[in-house]
């Protein structure tokens, strides 16, 4: 699977292109639903800013892809344990109360490559815990957009990013964002354009595939001051 330079030369950008400040909201909504678990095992956890908020409720396990994101978590979550792993091959070997999987489970491009994560999220899930996903869109609810961001660093960095996120072929399951990434360093700018493909799903399709794991499923739309369209965030319970 590809590494993307995002994830990898490009993550000690990460905490300035997508402050862990914006995770506050959603990561409280998702608490919500991770309520009642002590142990939570969150795959592709990138550089740990859901977690940076979320350890203050659950005891908490980081699984990613790139070294380089688990590196920048480390920073910012010095006292939790990071392992390197592909969401749909890692077995940790025990279970937690709940398994989460934010943004990084985008990068399930094919419905066979979301049927194995769904499945690792199952056999790391206690027999009465369970599993929340959470999707940028749905097929139902994918809008093409544009974002841009950023911010400036105490160390004198600054990062600034346009997105634009579109859909060549409605009837396939992937879209694609284009990033453009303007990074400051010593005066000196270096621009950077990459592609990312991800994955796109009817509600039904994840439904279908949860209960198929053998979770009994839910989807749940999230609660948001933010302006942007809901996300839907599937819950798979166990019992
Ligand atoms: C948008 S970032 C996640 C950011 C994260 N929500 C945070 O709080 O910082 C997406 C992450 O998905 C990870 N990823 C992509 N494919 C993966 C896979 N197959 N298994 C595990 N992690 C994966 C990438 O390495 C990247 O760190």
């Amino acid at each position: 699977m590809t590494v993307h330079r995002f994830y990898g030369d490009l993550a000690p950008w990460w905490s300035l292109i997508s402050p862990a400040e914006d995770y506050v909201e959603e990561a409280a909504f998702a608490a919500t639903l991770l309520d009642g678990a002590r142990t939570v095992l969150e795959l592709g956890s990138g550089g740990g800013h859901n977690a940076v908020h979320l350890k203050r409720r659950f005891d908490l396990t980081l699984v990613d892809l790139a070294e380089a994101m688990l590196a920048e978590s480390r920073k910012i979550n010095p006292e939790l344990e990071h392992r390197q792993g592909d969401m749909r091959t890692v077995r940790l070997g025990r279970q937690f109360d709940a398994v989460f999987v934010h943004d990084a489970i985008d990068y399930m491009t094919t419905e066979d490559d979301l049927r194995r994560a769904i499945e690792t999220a199952y056999v790391h899930t206690n027999d009465s815990g369970r599993a929340v996903f959470v999707p940028d869109a749905t097929a139902e609810i994918f809008a093409p957009e544009t974002d841009h961001g950023g911010s400036d660093g105490a160390d004198g960095r600054s990062a600034r990013f346009l997105s634009w996120t579109y859909d060549p072929d409605p009837t396939d399951t992937t879209t694609v964002t284009d990033y453009a990434f303007l990074l400051k360093e010593n005066s000196q700018v270096t621009a950077v354009h990459e592609t990312h493909e991800t994955g796109l799903y009817p509600r039904d399709t994840w439904l279908e595939l949860l209960r198929e794991a053998g979770f009994a499923p839910a989807a749940v739309t999230e609660v948001t001051s933010e302006d942007r369209t809901p996300r839907t965030f599937f819950v798979g319970r166990k019992n």
